[in-house]
């Protein structure tokens, strides 16, 4: 069997990064070698102080400063470290296409076929490709046919390895599988990576299948946990007119074993990069096969999250008097999720803009997002000029100072610390009623009430 001493990750970011920090960590006679095109992001992963790396992940500073510099690097000599691999991973981003045929909808494998390409040119010794990005069933054959075709006698084993991890808990979930999963034509192939994770992963959780049943499983795993958000979000929208509280609700329906308790949180909407990526793809995927009720009734887990953000900023524009108009709304959290710096398709963005269009302006706190971050997003939606944002949201550095004078609190993000705060001092320094829209059940609706605000949460 072919001994891995070196292994090369292309694409040091929100998975590249952290699970080869893990690998390299649960195999110290491995070199690991994260190698990307972005000069600034492999600077950052370098930056001598690890509290500043380019993503925040607890945990992950750690686990840096125990292997950088020891068999964990990052560079951005993405040919030399190829050839030196013997196991490569493809870890790139996988975005949905903003252009041409599947415009909206399929992903852009454009990052993936140039790795593969680049693999092709440089590769002057037989290679294990793995693919972690998360790509469409049977992207496998077209990376197998740009590795086939280059008229030299390098052997490729191509496998399929997709990542379960979630951000926020990203090194928990990668120390601690739940499984993993790999795709393959040839067993020794599989063994290899396999004995890579069986460093760490009990046997029984490394589960072997073909490569198809490994990259599909990926999407549909990411689809059934997004359905399960958007089910719960609709029965929430019900209970609003029924008096029905779907925290009770969530928790019955939660404790039959068949269901179970986990991701039945209701919330403004769920986010980050892969849930709506992935399950538009599958749509497409659907589609491209004129599979139109399987595309149906998947395109719907989006379509009722969209629904479920829109649905949280007419609120606020209803409750407030049908306008907010030059009103002030202080966002609690823009990050799509609790102890991420992503904000990648964050509800904040969409609640943000919606609100924006109705004249509001909007003053910001989150306690790992950069101000320059959130302009950026919003001026990636194009709805109105940079001056124009920049003008209407203020990011502020305290929470406090944020929620000054506001005519209400939006909470977009489940972090911690909100509900820790002195709700007492935010309510004397807000305009009169004071309201808050808790998009994420987050603080205690008795207390808030308490304290004289007009509170409202998702489903209660
Ligand atoms: P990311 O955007 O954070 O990182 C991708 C990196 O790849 C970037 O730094 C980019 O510069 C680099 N890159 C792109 N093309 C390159 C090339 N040709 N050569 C070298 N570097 C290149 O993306 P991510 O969030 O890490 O996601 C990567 C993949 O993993 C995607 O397919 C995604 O769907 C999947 N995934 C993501 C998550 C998650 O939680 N973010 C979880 C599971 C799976
Ligand atoms: C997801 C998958 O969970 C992970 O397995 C996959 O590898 C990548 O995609 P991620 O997007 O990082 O991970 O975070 P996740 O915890 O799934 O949350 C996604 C969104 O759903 C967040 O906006 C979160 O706030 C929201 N959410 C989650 C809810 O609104 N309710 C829930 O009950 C759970």
């Amino acid at each position: 069997q072919m001994k891995v001493t070196k292994i090369c990750c292309i694409g040091a970011g929100y998975v590249g990064g952290p699970t080869m920090a893990v690998i390299a960590k649960k195999n110290p006679n491995i070199t690991v070698t994260v190698v990307d095109v972005n000069q600034d992001r492999i600077d950052a992963w370098n930056n001598a102080d690890v509290n500043n790396l380019p993503i925040y992940e607890p945990g992950l500073a750690q686990i840096v400063k125990e292997t950088r510099g020891k068999n964990l690097f990052f560079s951005t000599e993405i040919d030399k470290t190829i050839d030196e691999s013997e196991m490569i991973f493809i870890s790139v981003n996988t975005p949905t296409k903003t252009y041409g045929k599947g415009k909206g909808m399929a992903a852009d494998l454009k990052y993936v076929e140039l790795c593969a390409r680049n693999i092709a040119k440089v590769a002057t010794t037989n290679k294990i490709v793995v693919e972690k990005s998360t790509l469409p069933v049977r992207t496998a054959q077209a990376i197998k046919s740009i590795l086939d075709n280059t008229g030299s006698d390098v052997k490729f084993s191509i496998l399929s390895n997709p990542e379960f991890l979630a951000e926020g808990t990203a090194i928990q979930d990668l120390i601690n599988p739940d499984r993993v999963l790999i795709g393959g034509e040839f067993e020794d192939a599989i063994e290899v990576l396999a004995n890579i994770y069986a460093s760490w992963v009990p046997q029984d959780k490394i589960l072997r299948t073909n490569v198809w049943s490994s990259e599909l499983s990926k999407l549909t795993a990411n689809a059934f946990l997004a359905q399960r958000i958007s089910s719960i979000n609709a029965i929430s929208e019900l209970c609003e007119k029924t008096e029905a509280n779907v925290n009770e609700v969530a928790k019955a329906i939660g404790m039959d074993s068949r269901i179970g308790p986990k991701f039945l949180k209701a919330s403004v909407g769920f986010g980050g990069s892969c849930f709506q990526k992935d399950i538009l793809n599958l749509v497409y995927i659907a589609r491209s096969y004129n599979l139109h009720e399987v595309a149906d009734y998947w395109e719907q887990v989006t379509l009722f999250n969209d629904h479920q953000k829109r649905r949280f900023a007419d609120h606020i524009v209803n409750t407030l008097y049908n306008t907010v108009s030059g009103k002030k709304i202080g966002f609690l959290g823009w990050a799509f999720k609790k102890d991420t710096n992503d904000t990648r398709e964050s509800a904040a963005i969409y609640v943000a803009d919606y609100l924006l269009n109705e004249q509001a302006s909007i003053s910001v706190y989150d306690p790992k997002v950069p101000a320059k971050k959130m302009q950026s997003d919003l001026n990636y939606l194009n709805t109105r000029s940079v001056s124009e944002n920049e003008q209407q949201v203020t990011v502020f550095s305290n929470p406090y100072e944020a929620l000054k004078d506001t005519h209400a609190v939006a909470i977009l993000t489940e972090w911690d610390e909100f509900k820790s705060y002195d709700w007492n001092k935010i309510y004397v320094n807000m305009k009169k009623p004071a309201f808050i829209f808790d998009g994420r059940n987050l603080l205690d609706k008795t207390e808030m009430i308490k304290i004289g605000f007009e509170y409202s949460s998702i489903g209660q």
